[in-house]
């Protein structure tokens, strides 16, 4: 039986890979700060598909918590077919006044998080010749205005599994990225703003989007044991960063504008 670590695993998109995971005959840790819904999840799954799953306390900021969790997985599993880092969070609002503190915030959960994942569990992987799969973001390709902390984060999560996409390949371990346009999900529950529009405009995207968490979840889980590196799941935004990378002239005249726009109608001035 294999076996998957899932962080963030107690909601939105981890939620929907842990039950997709476990039916395919997976065993499935879920780690999240959310202990209670967590646990009832891990229980469910290990009944409803008779397989080991187990919810474990992370907050991937905590180095220490990796650290035990690591003790964890190679005592319980004596192994590990693949790691998803996944745990994140949103935050927006225009570089004058974003609070710092809410940019370190994005930061430290959204690259450290998963710098640590990668770091501690690596050498598992490396013996199970297992997929690493870090969840960024289209933000991570394609960068709006008034996202910067988001944008930058996820463009840190593209850059650092690009290089290990190469850095592991001499151990066989299959490293893959995805970069999911908006889908319906908790994420703007936890959203840190300046102004209330950023949520709203956001959450009004995810509730209109046609792509679910569990399309992505069976995406994710075909596209990665293909060994595909990038996993894109929304065709617009895909056409998108094709044009920013075939076309980048009219792709940045097309962001300028759509900012003037969008800052026009906020302040209600003409753009
Ligand atoms: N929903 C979208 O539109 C969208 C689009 C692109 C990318 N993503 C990415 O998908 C991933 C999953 O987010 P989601 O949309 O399912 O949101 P969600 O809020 O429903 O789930 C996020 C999970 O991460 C957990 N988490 C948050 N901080 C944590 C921490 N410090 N340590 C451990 N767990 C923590 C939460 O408890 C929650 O269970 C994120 O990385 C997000 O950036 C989401």
């Amino acid at each position: 039986m294999k076996k998957v670590l899932i962080t963030g695993g107690a909601s939105g998109l981890g939620l929907a890979l842990a039950k997709y995971y476990a039916a395919q005959n997976w065993s499935v840790c879920i780690a999240d700060i959310q202990d209670e819904v967590g646990k009832k999840i891990a229980e469910q799954l290990s009944q409803e598909h008779n397989t080991d799953c187990f919810f474990e306390h992370l907050d991937v900021t905590d180095e220490s918590q990796w650290a035990s969790l690591q003790n964890t997985v190679a005592s319980r599993w004596q192994g590990l077919d693949a790691l998803i880092n996944n745990a994140g969070v949103a935050s927006s609002g225009d570089i004058d006044a974003i609070e710092l503190k809410d940019f370190k915030w994005t930061m430290d959960i959204n690259v450290m998080g998963v710098v640590n994942g990668c770091h501690y569990f690596t050498p598992l992987l490396k013996k199970s010749q297992g997929n690493l799969i870090n969840v960024a973001s289209m933000a991570g390709l394609l960068h709006m205005s008034g996202m910067s902390a988001y944008n930058t984060s996820k463009a840190a999560v593209v850059a650092l599994s690009e290089t290990l996409y190469s850095e592991l390949a001499p151990y066989d371990v299959k490293v893959s990225v995805l970069c999911p346009a908006f889908f319906k999900t908790n994420l703007t529950d936890t959203m840190r703003s300046t102004n209330a529009s950023g949520t709203i405009v956001a959450s009004k995207l995810m509730a209109k989007s046609a792509v679910s968490a569990d399309d992505i979840a069976k995406k994710v889980y075909d596209d990665s044991s293909r060994g595909r590196f990038m996993i894109l799941t929304h065709k617009t935004e895909k056409n998108f960063w094709l044009l920013k990378r075939f076309m980048p002239g009219l792709y940045f005249r097309i962001i300028k504008n759509t900012a003037k726009k969008f800052n026009a109608k906020m302040s209600g001035k003409p753009a």
